[in-house]
């Protein structure tokens, strides 16, 4: 009896796959506190959260910031989480457009009147 309820109690948490913090709109993945703590003082989370990107290119964005905006220098273990964090909560997406229509499903071509 105490088992079914102990399941029945953690159902809710293991069914949501993203948590996402109400506030700042980060999913809560592992690291999310360090990006929330650095990520969001010069500009909204939303721009982290809209941006999609490897590994490399957050690292490419975060020595950008280094080098031009201001931005501080990480501890190598924080860099480390931040970077974990980003590349496997906003990795790139694949290409969603759709594929052409065959030309068989398209209409004929209408010539124009002259
Ligand atoms: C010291 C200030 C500062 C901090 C802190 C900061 N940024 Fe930025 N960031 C900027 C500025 C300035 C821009 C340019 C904003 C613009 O173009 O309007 C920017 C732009 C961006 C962009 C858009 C880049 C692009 O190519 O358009 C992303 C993504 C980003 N920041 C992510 C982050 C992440 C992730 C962190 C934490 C590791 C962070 N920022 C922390 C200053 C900062």
């Amino acid at each position: 009896m105490r088992c079914a309820l102990f399941v029945i109690l953690l159902l809710p948490g293991t069914l949501i796959a993203a948590e996402v913090d109400a506030a700042s709109g980060l999913i809560k993945n592992p690291g999310w506190e360090q990006v929330r703590a650095h990520c969001g003082g010069c500009h909204s989370h939303a721009l982290v959260t809209g941006q999609r990107a490897d590994r490399n290119t957050w690292l490419d964005i975060i020595r950008w910031m280094q080098a031009t905006q201001n931005l501080w220098q990480f501890q190598p273990d924080v860099e480390t989480q931040i970077l974990d964090y980003l590349a496997a909560s906003y990795p790139p997406q694949a290409n969603r457009r759709r594929a052409p229509i065959p030309p068989s499903l398209m209409p004929e071509v209408v010539q124009s009147v002259q």
